[in-house]
């Protein structure tokens, strides 16, 4: 089979194009690709066919699995697709181990060594419990979090671009510390005694229901992160469709009962926003595959992500 190779404005991007024979899968055509132009290694790669000129349909992207003949729309002898560079990649594992390494290391900093002398602290520094509760409960929530990206979580992407490791290292290193500045600041108040026994009893409450939705989610795929999406049943997922961004916001929440810090409040409407924005696509997508018709189960009704109660 002749595969023409062009890119998105039209221009042959492998001179000739390449020769692969009739059996041949998308992930072999990639390999080819990749054989020939050394920098475009496979996960790098965006294959479509394309699409009529002026159109607004989206293009139909190549499955790595699938065997070239089903894009080649009876003419089994020619295939023309159409390559993106998605830019250098990282895997998943990597993007999930960076981003948490930051607030986990960075947070001790503020506890343990004289970083307010360097703001014009001078004098001695008394630690309150609740300080050092917080450190603890923080630093388990991010092993926690780096334990679960590479003994629990089954994503379906192998990769992400490069660049969402700085975007999103910047967001939570920075995050990581502002918070931590403010909660083991040498002027700190603390909250009573029974506050902070009620925010990190929550906090620890809803810790532990999100690893156990972690848990639901990823027993819906098999170890190779195959199976695609599912519905989510059991436990809290019987009620909201992201309840592993429910409890997440929720142990946030009892941080911040205990801790009460302005700066702890803004990361929690920041993330309570970001995770509700992602909640009503993942709801969006879910509900569009299963619509209930050609035999597919209907998807039931939910919340989507409580709060903001939507
Ligand atoms: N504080 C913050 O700002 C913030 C923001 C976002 C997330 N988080 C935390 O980080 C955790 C991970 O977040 P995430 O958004 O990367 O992943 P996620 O949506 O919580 O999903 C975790 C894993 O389950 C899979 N999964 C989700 N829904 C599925 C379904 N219906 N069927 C089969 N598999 C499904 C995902 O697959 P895919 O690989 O296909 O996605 C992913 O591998 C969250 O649960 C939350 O605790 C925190």
């Amino acid at each position: 089979m002749k595969v023409n190779i062009v890119s998105r404005s039209g221009r042959e991007f492998i001179k000739g194009g390449l020769e692969l024979n009739d059996s041949a899968t998308v992930a072999d055509l990639q390999e080819a690709i990749h054989k020939r132009t050394k920098k475009f290694y496979p996960s790098r790669q965006r294959l479509t066919l394309p699409v009529q000129p002026g159109s607004k349909e989206r293009p139909v992207v190549l499955h790595y699995k699938k065997s070239l003949k089903e894009y080649s729309d009876g003419n089994q002898n020619t295939l023309t697709v159409v390559f993106k560079d998605l830019g250098p990649q990282v895997s998943y594992r990597t993007l999930f181990f960076f981003e948490y390494l930051g607030p986990l290391l960075l947070y001790p900093v503020f506890y343990y060594f004289p970083v307010y002398q360097f703001f014009g602290y001078k004098g001695e520094r008394v630690i309150h419990p609740v300080q050092t509760y917080a450190l603890y409960y923080w630093c388990f929530h991010y092993f926690k979090r780096i334990m679960e990206t590479f003994f629990v979580h089954r994503f379906s992407h192998a990769t992400s671009p490069l660049s969402n490791v700085f975007r999103n290292c910047a967001y939570y290193w920075t995050f990581g510390s502002y918070i931590a500045y403010y909660v083991n600041h040498p002027l700190y108040t603390p909250v009573s005694d029974l506050q902070m026994k009620i925010g990190f009893g929550f906090g620890i409450v809803c810790q532990l229901a999100n690893f156990y939705c972690h848990i639901i989610l990823k027993n819906l795929r098999s170890a190779d992160g195959s199976g695609g999406y599912q519905i989510p049943h059991g436990f809290l997922f019987n009620i909201v469709t992201c309840a592993n961004y429910t409890t997440e916001i929720y142990q946030w929440l009892g941080f911040n009962i205990a801790t009460q810090t302005v700066a702890g409040y803004v990361f929690l409407v920041v993330a309570t926003s970001i995770m509700t924005n992602w909640a009503l696509a993942k709801h969006r997508r879910l509900r569009k595959l299963f619509d209930g018709k050609d035999g597919r189960p209907k998807y039931p009704r939910r919340w989507v992500i409580l709060p903001p109660f939507l």
